[in-house]
């Protein structure tokens, strides 16, 4: 790329500070022009730092500023670090209004704001049916009864001296994207697309735990996982994908031990399965012969056919694609170049490619991928793109390595219809206008 290529557009990254519940509101009503005056106001009041810079010019480069002249903080002022005061915008946000009480809702993941493709743990999403807690692990303990020989109460030193594992993948609730079905409902990628996060995850295989129990493989099709919180979260799981060595009774999240909203001290990891049955608060698995219907799988969790039918047990997360950034809310604030980014995943295996249109679907070309390219875990690409300044719309499209390739709005409702919650995979639009606004629309 030449050096007039590199002449980079300014964006403006992450708005979601300056959008209230109203304005939320306008947005699905169609008002959009408030991004521009929010921007306009927020900038007045706190610059940006890339626009603080730049109204500084040389300034800033050749006086000395305040900490290159004087002493800085001891070490371990923060015996456990957190980030600099300037990225205080970055956080996981309810969507306002989404469900009733605050102990059964969803944070998002702020995907617009992130790099690579692992989640920091304190931005991972949450989703909890009924709140979580800090569970002292001195008390914690996993059963693991049902069609077995020795039923067996583990306690976590139990679990931590054993051989362990460490693999990175993603976790999706199988409700994201699930506002959209019908139409265009929420204004930034951190609400489209949000409940979805990556994590390098530690723990024991399942299967290891089983056969220490003497599980009857034969006769023992299926596990039923349950989790200690008060919402009776149980979830059956194909004996399959435990003996893979895939499934993971994890205490580990990035190094660390899990944090208390991801399921302290012990949680099921099942890689490439929606994100309900990754059991948090780990506390039975029963070995059974046959699914067990459970209600967060029987009326819950399923898809609504246009037949009116409900489709059960579609677990697996089928491969989908988001640009982060420029994404909705953002603003294109000159001409130039950007450089478009965003994740690509699929619950069956590896990200193959992904294919970055700026005109609708018209014309594809092929996006980097970056490396790691993990089996069920998020894949990071990057696209160089120089904006003319006018009206475009940019989209993204997976395929993964067992050649599907992520559908269009009109291509998945043709099967699906419009009524259901779950498994929205569709490729999504961020529409960038000539203002620089860009927005969620939908392509059909
Ligand atoms: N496990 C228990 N015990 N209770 C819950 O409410 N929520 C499930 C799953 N495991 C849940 C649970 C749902 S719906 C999802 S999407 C994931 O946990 C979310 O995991 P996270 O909060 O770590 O992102």
């Amino acid at each position: 790329m030449s050096h007039d290529d590199m002449r980079a557009g300014r964006i403006r990254r992450a708005p979601e500070n300056f959008l209230t519940e109203g304005q939320i509101a306008d947005v699905t009503k169609g008002r959009r022009d408030f991004l521009r005056k929010a921007f306009l106001t927020a900038s007045a009041a706190v610059a940006a730092p890339g626009v603080a810079l730049a109204a500084k010019g040389e300034d800033a480069i050749l006086n000395l500023p305040p900490w290159s002249t004087s002493l800085g903080k001891p070490v371990a002022a923060n015996p456990y670090g957190v980030p600099s005061q300037y990225e205080s915008n970055l956080v996981r946000r309810e969507s306002p209004g989404l469900t009733r009480v605050g102990g059964s809702s969803v944070a998002f993941a702020p995907l617009q704001g992130l790099f690579g493709i692992i989640t920091p743990s304190g931005l991972h999403f949450e989703r909890h049916h009924q709140g979580w807690h800090d569970i002292d692990p001195g008390q914690h303990r996993l059963m693991i009864n049902g069609l077995v020989k020795k039923n067996m109460v583990f306690n976590m030193d139990d679990i931590m001296r054993l051989p362990s594992v460490s693999r990175i993948h993603f976790i999706e609730c199988g409700a994201n994207t699930g506002m959209e079905w019908g139409n265009v409902a929420v204004p930034t990628v951190q609400y489209t697309h949000g409940m979805l996060s990556c994590s390098e995850f530690t723990g024991v295989p399942l299967r290891d735990l089983l056969e220490y129990c003497g599980a009857d493989f034969k006769k023992g099709r299926y596990i039923l996982a349950e989790g200690a919180d008060g919402s009776s979260m149980t979830r059956t799981i194909p004996m399959e994908l435990v003996e893979s060595g895939e499934v993971i009774v994890a205490y580990g999240q990035n190094g660390e031990m899990l944090r208390p909203e991801n399921g302290y001290p012990l949680r099921l990891v099942v890689p490439g399965v929606q994100g309900v049955s990754w059991v948090k608060w780990l506390r039975r698995i029963e070995v059974g012969d046959q699914p067990y219907a459970a209600k967060d799988e029987a009326v819950h969790y399923i898809d609504m056919m246009p037949d009116g039918q409900h489709r059960q047990y579609t677990s697996t997360q089928e491969a989908k694609s988001v640009i982060t950034s420029p994404s909705g809310g953002q603003i294109l604030l000159t001409k130039g170049f950007y450089n478009i980014t965003g994740l690509a995943w699929s619950g069956k295996g590896k990200i193959k490619k992904v294919d970055i249109s700026t005109d609708g679907g018209i014309n594809w070309q092929p996006a980097r991928l970056e490396t790691p390219v993990l089996s069920k875990a998020l894949t990071r690409f990057n696209f160089e793109w120089n904006w003319d300044g006018k009206p475009c719309i940019l989209q993204s499209r997976a395929t993964d390595d067992t050649g599907f390739v992520q559908p269009g709005y009109g291509q998945l409702r043709e099967v699906r219809g419009t009524k259901s919650i779950y498994h929205n995979n569709a490729i999504q639009s961020w529409k960038v206008i000539e203002s620089g606004e860009v927005s969620n629309v939908q392509v059909l």
